[in-house]
């Protein structure tokens, strides 16, 4: 089985260069199938997740081609809007084929995401958003299939911000006859670079970034060249790791508005954190930690709070901070998995529902753990560096999904990790 091997206890030093967002590549690759024209898409990450999708747009009649994390996404042939199992089963995303193969062919038909570790993770949300927009749902045998021969734009309401109803709404609207606003969105990053994407394609949306989103729909949608927004969950791993073995690192390619939430924590627990060339392309996040880290309960929220997908990091990182912290997770039911293997390797952490309470230990100790999601999997890896002696991380399958070469990359910051094959 494939694993990652890490012998702890090396501070991290150097630069390491941010990745494109997963979490942006993802829609903004489906956005494509609102135009038969050529779409290109720049600094997308070298993932199992973007494989899938691509797999899910050639099925959908699209022609990839793929060249040093630019994806050029043209018209192949003509097929019917059906996302099956075996390839939406692979990605909760794919989800997001809804809204622009609804918009785009009147109808879509595709297999129902399953819950994952972390989650039921329903798309009530979704269906319900994309009903007000005029479509009509009927599920049988694990498909979900809706037809709406032309949407009308509608108000909706959000009863939740959800980052992927957002997306798909917003999808579904640019095409739909008319206005549409849509109060309580998603105001996430990957929500303002997926209607930069559709603005460039033509739509008209206006206050992404915001808890308000109005678009007026247009009758067809032109290809434009995109380059996606740098992976903020990368970022705050790359810095918790460098917090976590006491050490210095500098992130290229990242993006500090993005990550302020998990900056000021990291700040607060006593690393020192610098914004170079602010706002320039040459923008660069360090850190540095000089003496002991102090506990700091975090809360996980919508952005701009602190994000759900940085929570077990932040988990693994206090683990060995003196004294207790306090985590509150709020976005997920399930989003703990992680604790049962941190103490495997010696840390005290009591978990009763949704909180957490971590008492620090002087040092973790390396040990067999096992990954249930891509978070989790990261927290792995921070213990792993920081712990005494060998962590090996199995089923690292889930870390593919979501990071770009990352044992070269802990590897040029000095860490000492290898993969077994
Ligand atoms: C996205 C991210 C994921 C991140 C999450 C929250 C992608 C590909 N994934 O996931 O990494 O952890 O945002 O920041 O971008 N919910 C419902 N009904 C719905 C939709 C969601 O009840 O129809 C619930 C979910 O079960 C969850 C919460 O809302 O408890 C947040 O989900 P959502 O914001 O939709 O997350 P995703 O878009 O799935």
């Amino acid at each position: 089985m494939k694993k990652l091997i890490l012998e702890g206890g090396t501070r991290l030093r150097g630069t390491v260069k941010i990745s494109g967002s997963k979490n942006s590549a993802l829609p903004c690759l489906f956005a494509t199938l609102l135009t038969d024209e050529k779409c290109v898409l720049e600094n997308v990450p070298n993932l199992m997740d973007i494989d899938s999708s691509c797999l899910l747009l050639e099925h959908l009649g699209k022609k990839i081609i793929r060249e040093n994390g630019k994806i050029t996404v043209l018209h192949g042939r003509k097929t019917d809007p059906v996302a099956p199992y075996n390839l939406v089963s692979r990605m909760r995303a794919s989800a997001l084929v809804l809204g622009p193969l609804l918009s785009r062919y009147g109808s879509v038909a595709a297999s129902l995401p399953g819950g994952c570790a972390i989650g039921n993770r329903p798309i009530d949300i979704h269906l319900d958003g994309l009903k007000a927009l005029g479509a009509r749902s009927k599920f049988s045998q694990g498909m979900v299939r809706l037809k709406g021969i032309k949407l009308s734009g509608s108000m909706i309401h959000l009863k939740f911000p959800s980052v992927g109803a957002t997306e798909n709404l917003l999808m579904a609207a640019v095409l739909a006859r008319g206005k549409t606003v849509i109060h309580n969105v998603a105001r996430e990053p990957e929500i303002v670079d997926l209607a930069d994407l559709l603005n460039k394609m033509g739509a008209n949306i206006q206050g992404a970034g915001s808890k308000t989103i109005t678009i007026i729909g247009k009758t067809s949608l032109h290809g434009t060249v995109h380059k996606v927004i740098p992976d903020r969950i990368e970022a705050a791993t790359y810095l918790i790791a460098a917090a976590a073995t006491r050490g210095k690192i500098e992130l290229e390619g990242t993006c500090a508005d993005h990550l302020h939430s998990v900056m000021d924590a990291l700040s607060k627990a006593g690393a020192i954190l610098q914004v170079l060339n602010p706002g320039g392309s040459d923008e660069k996040i360090s850190c540095e930690v000089k003496k002991p880290l102090k506990p700091v309960n975090i809360i996980t929220e919508v952005f701009p709070g602190f994000p759900t997908d940085v929570q077990a990091q932040w988990m693994a990182l206090m683990c060995t901070v003196k004294g207790k912290t306090l985590i509150k997770e709020t976005i997920f039911e399930n989003r703990f998995l992680h604790a049962a293997e941190l103490r495997r390797m010696g840390a005290q952490i009591e978990i009763s529902g949704r909180q957490a309470v971590i008492t620090g230990v002087s040092k973790l100790s390396g040990a067999d753990v096992m990954v249930s999601d891509l978070r989790a999997g990261a927290a792995m890896i921070v213990a792993g560096l920081m712990a005494r002696g060998r962590t090996g991380v199995n089923r690292i399958y889930h870390l593919d999904r979501g990071y770009e070469d990352m044992e070269i990359k802990f590897s040029k910051l000095g860490a000492d990790i290898r993969r077994r094959k």
